[in-house]
């Protein structure tokens, strides 16, 4: 793909993305992936992680409709989308995954999506690590919260931590894929791991208390 090509079809997102009410030209590689993988459903509860500045919490909630809940987390505050509830907080830290608890109460956790990117150093080897580690701290909480036969959509940056990482899905999901979404630019080394029918496994998911906040 040409330079000139590929600057064309990220330009077609970016003003799609504006004429179409999204927040992100990043909505349309949910919408993708989306048409593609099925992983939502009409009235989930989804969790979004690094969701700023809700494209993707835009695309969930117009799939779950009325009947759903989108619970959005990121370092950076979003602004409000009916029918979501957003967390500002960092995802590797006990004290948001607290937060979130609190906000989904005895709901069942039906989609975790995750769009999550590390700080960019520059270099590649450490900015590839750094995907991998929020990738993993999301699947540590798919595995914990997420209800039988849910679903995994994860953001990573290409490298050589990915087929381990890949490994650790497939050990807990019936179906782990690899996919970049034509939306995504081509130059860019990022991927999504698709991972659906999660298999709970007795006593691995941590039981989500009432909550009076939720
Ligand atoms: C590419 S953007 C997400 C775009 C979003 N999917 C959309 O459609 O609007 C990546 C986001 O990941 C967030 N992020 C990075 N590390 C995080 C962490 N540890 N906890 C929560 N969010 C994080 C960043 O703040 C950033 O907003």
């Amino acid at each position: 793909m040409t330079r000139w090509y590929r600057e064309r079809k990220r330009e077609h997102f970016y003003r799609a993305a504006k004429k179409e009410g999204y927040r992100s030209r990043a909505a349309y590689k949910l919408k993708q992936i989306q048409n593609r993988f099925h992983v939502i459903r009409k009235g989930d509860v989804v969790i979004d992680f690094g969701a700023a500045p809700g494209g993707w919490s835009q695309v969930a909630r117009e799939i779950i409709g009325e009947k759903g809940l989108v619970v959005g987390i990121d370092l950076q505050p979003i602004k409000p989308i009916k029918g979501a509830i957003f967390i500002v907080g960092d995802i590797t830290k006990k004290e948001t995954i607290e937060k979130i608890k609190e906000k989904i109460g005895n709901k069942k956790v039906d989609v975790i999506i995750s769009d999550m990117s590390p700080n960019i150093s520059g270099n590649y080897s450490l900015d590839h690590a750094n995907s991998i580690w929020l990738a993993e701290n999301a699947l540590d909480f798919a595995k914990k919260f997420l209800k039988n036969n849910g679903n995994f959509i994860c953001k990573v940056f290409e490298g050589e931590l990915l087929k381990e990482f890949l490994n650790k899905a497939k050990a807990d999901f019936e179906v782990v894929k690899l996919h970049s979404p034509p939306a995504s630019r081509k130059s860019s080394s990022e991927i999504y791991v698709i991972a659906k029918i999660f298999k709970k496994t007795e006593g691995g998911a941590e039981e989500i208390e009432q909550s009076d906040n939720g």
